[in-house]
């Protein structure tokens, strides 16, 4: 694999090689010296068109961990303030010596667009899709399947320690990048993925194509009542209406709830997701005290999972809204904070595996 876009074609293999290797990095991590030459005198350019906190420096921090040269860009202070286009920036980096480029843009596809130009071009470099608007997010998920493996298994993180668990992603659904790579790498291994939101965040249609892009049907398409008629007044829906996607796989992996008891109920994982206000037209944002109210993740409402459940966020946390700020800083549930530090590991792991092309 030259390029890494999506998680919708890995394979298991692929996604044990990444754990693997991940794992072998966060040794390294916690050595004295936390360097290794792998891929001395390569180049990483952090190509940021939108911005980003964690993604961007953990991203840079991999890259010179494994002793690559970064080069990091902004959009805001970049010549792109005076009208240069996003495959001329991409270019302007290959003309550098550029080996990685690691993007991140507020609309889908832009990755693949750079991926397929150097495609064109008949050049040896590789894009990590770092976050693409609401289309995919391989990097945060591929953490976030670390992060759960390694609290399940330290010594050997591996893609079917999930298998039957209980996964409940909660929350704006709809916008949510995160989700949508995170449902790929959770039906691979076998869990079993609950999706919670409210209507507007996850409408009739938008479930349908996660249901028909996903491959999987489900049994227990639950429609909650409409607590708040002002913002939850959709018109109820059937499950017969969804009963037309077949499944390839033996057993339904994938659900679709509008309420949220159904989710938790003895979930073994909370992921809770960012609402994500600065994609949202004024009719699909709610109130955020009724949205915490119904969908916040809270001690309280923990009490429904598993007593062992642990919770997380991809970040950045709206504290009260979408998590308790209580329980978002409680390290017997959260695992906000072993996440971020994860993400650092993982990515030396895409960023070695794709500078090797091993993946
Ligand atoms: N999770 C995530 O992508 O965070 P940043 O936007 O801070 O990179």
């Amino acid at each position: 694999r030259h390029h890494i876009l999506s998680l919708a074609d890995f394979t298991a293999a692929e996604y044990n090689t990444v754990l693997q290797t991940a794992a072998s990095f966060q040794e390294v991590l916690s050595r004295r010296t936390k360097k290794v030459p792998t891929l001395q005198g390569q180049v990483v350019a952090n190509l940021f068109f939108e911005s980003s906190t964690r993604t961007r420096s953990s991203f840079e921090l991999a890259a010179k961990r494994l002793s690559a040269d970064t080069l990091n860009f902004a959009a805001a202070t970049s010549s792109m303030t005076k009208g240069e286009t996003i495959l001329d920036t991409a270019k302007t980096y290959l003309a550098m010596g550029t080996d990685i480029m690691v993007v991140r843009h507020r609309e889908a596809g832009v990755p693949n667009a750079i991926a397929a130009e150097m495609d064109r071009l008949g050049v040896k470099v590789s894009v990590l899709n770092a976050g693409d608007g609401q289309h995919e997010h391989p990097s945060q998920a591929l953490l976030d399947l670390f992060t759960i493996c390694t609290l399940i298994d330290p010594a050997s993180p591996r893609l079917e320690l999930l298998k039957g668990k209980k996964i409940a992603i909660v929350g704006d659904i709809l916008h949510s990048r995160v989700a949508r790579s995170n449902i790929w790498s959770l039906i691979a291994s076998g869990a079993e993925v609950h999706l919670a939101a409210p209507p507007t965040l996850l409408p009739k249609l938008f479930a349908e194509y996660i249901l028909e892009e996903a491959g999987v049907i489900n049994q227990d398409f639950v429609i909650s009542s409409s607590p708040t008629p002002h913002y939850f007044g959709l018109p109820r829906l059937r499950s017969a209406q969804v009963a037309q996607y077949k499944s390839p796989l033996p057993t339904p992996q994938l659900f679709l709830h509008w309420k949220l008891e159904p989710a938790l109920q003895n979930a073994d994982f909370v992921m809770t997701l960012r609402l994500q206000k600065e994609r949202m037209t004024a009719h699909l944002l709610p109130s955020l005290r009724e949205y915490h109210q119904l969908f916040g993740i809270t001690s309280t409402k923990l009490q429904l999972c598993k007593p062992n459940v642990k919770v997380l966020h991809p970040g950045p946390v709206n504290r009260g809204v979408e998590i308790s700020s209580e329980l978002m800083d409680d390290p017997e549930f959260s695992l906000i904070q072993s996440q971020v530090t994860s993400g650092v590991a993982v990515r030396m792991a895409l960023l070695y595996l794709i500078g090797s092309s091993k993946v």
